[in-house]
């Protein structure tokens, strides 16, 4: 089907997917090894990665930690962007973050001229108080600039791609936030342990008519066990791909991120101009 050239910008597609995987605990040149061997040989334009994908998670205090807490940018993303770049992909991961005397739980986002840009997640969960800084930064929407798309290969398209690590899920206002600035896609990085998120994923994105791609971890680690099930969801709250519990996994969909402008719920209700704040606490 042939479209006027003015439907151009809105008809494009995007390859994009998570990787699940079962981060070795405080090995991380393992686990850069095993992240590139994963993705090397998927055809992609975004991946989303686990929260602590270098390191682990279940540290039992600051100072464990710290030895393996790195700056942002430093070696670890020195190699992840040398790694994007010559693939051709972009990339969030959550690692963990050395400033001074803090360390914040953080996601890069990786864009595939090799971009930085930082996250450092706002809503810590249970012991991670003990261990990491609440992150002091505001909620990230980055311009993604995707070149060569259907159906107008010779066209370029900007999508917008908003950060969000695991516990963060629980605040409706995180992805509001980020809706609110803009967001098509939620890159949500994740180590999940409690049962509720993924379908709660499936609300969150449909109340904000936004595409969300959660992607946790397998395996465990100390007491921990880590629920899997990565997903991506579209605007309407459909599951469109997901892992299951355990398996380690590169799955990666077409999905079309212009969906994600259209906040309308029916002729006369649209999710974001009929909010009356006015009325909210
Ligand atoms: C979590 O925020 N890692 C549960």
């Amino acid at each position: 089907m042939a479209f006027p050239v003015f439907w151009y910008p809105f008809l494009y597609k995007v390859k994009v997917g998570f990787l699940q995987f079962a981060p070795e605990f405080k090995a991380p040149e393992v686990n850069l090894t095993r992240i590139e061997e994963f993705i090397s040989s998927i055809a992609a334009d975004g991946l989303v990665l686990p929260e602590l994908s270098t390191t682990g998670y279940a540290f039992n205090s600051k100072e464990e930690l710290l030895p393996f807490a790195e700056p942002i940018p430093g070696p670890t993303t020195e190699r992840l962007t040398r790694f994007a770049t010559a693939k051709g992909i972009w990339l969030v991961v959550g690692l963990a973050e050395r400033d001074g005397d803090d360390i914040y739980n953080s996601s890069i986002l990786i864009s595939k001229d090799g971009k930085l840009h930082k996250y450092r997640k706002i809503h810590l969960f249970d012991r991670e108080k003990l261990i990491f800084s609440p992150g002091n930064l505001p909620f990230q929407v980055i311009d993604i600039v995707e070149a060569g798309l259907n159906p107008a290969p010779t066209r370029v398209c900007t999508v917008k791609i908003g950060l969000l690590i695991c516990f963060d899920w629980i605040f409706p206002e995180a992805v509001r936030t980020l809706a609110l600035k803009g967001a098509q896609i939620i890159c949500h990085s994740a180590n999940l342990v409690l049962p509720y998120c993924q379908p709660a994923m499936q609300t969150r994105a449909i109340e904000n008519r936004v595409f969300i791609i959660t992607a946790n971890r397998t395996g465990e680690e100390r007491s921990l066990k880590f629920t899997g099930n990565s997903q991506v969801v579209n605007p309407k709250g459909e599951v469109l791909l997901k892992a299951d519990a355990e398996e380690e996994c590169v799955k990666v969909i077409e999905i079309d991120p212009a969906q994600a402008l259209d906040k309308n719920v029916t002729e006369y209700n649209n999710v974001i101009t009929d909010r009356r704040p006015e009325f909210y606490l």
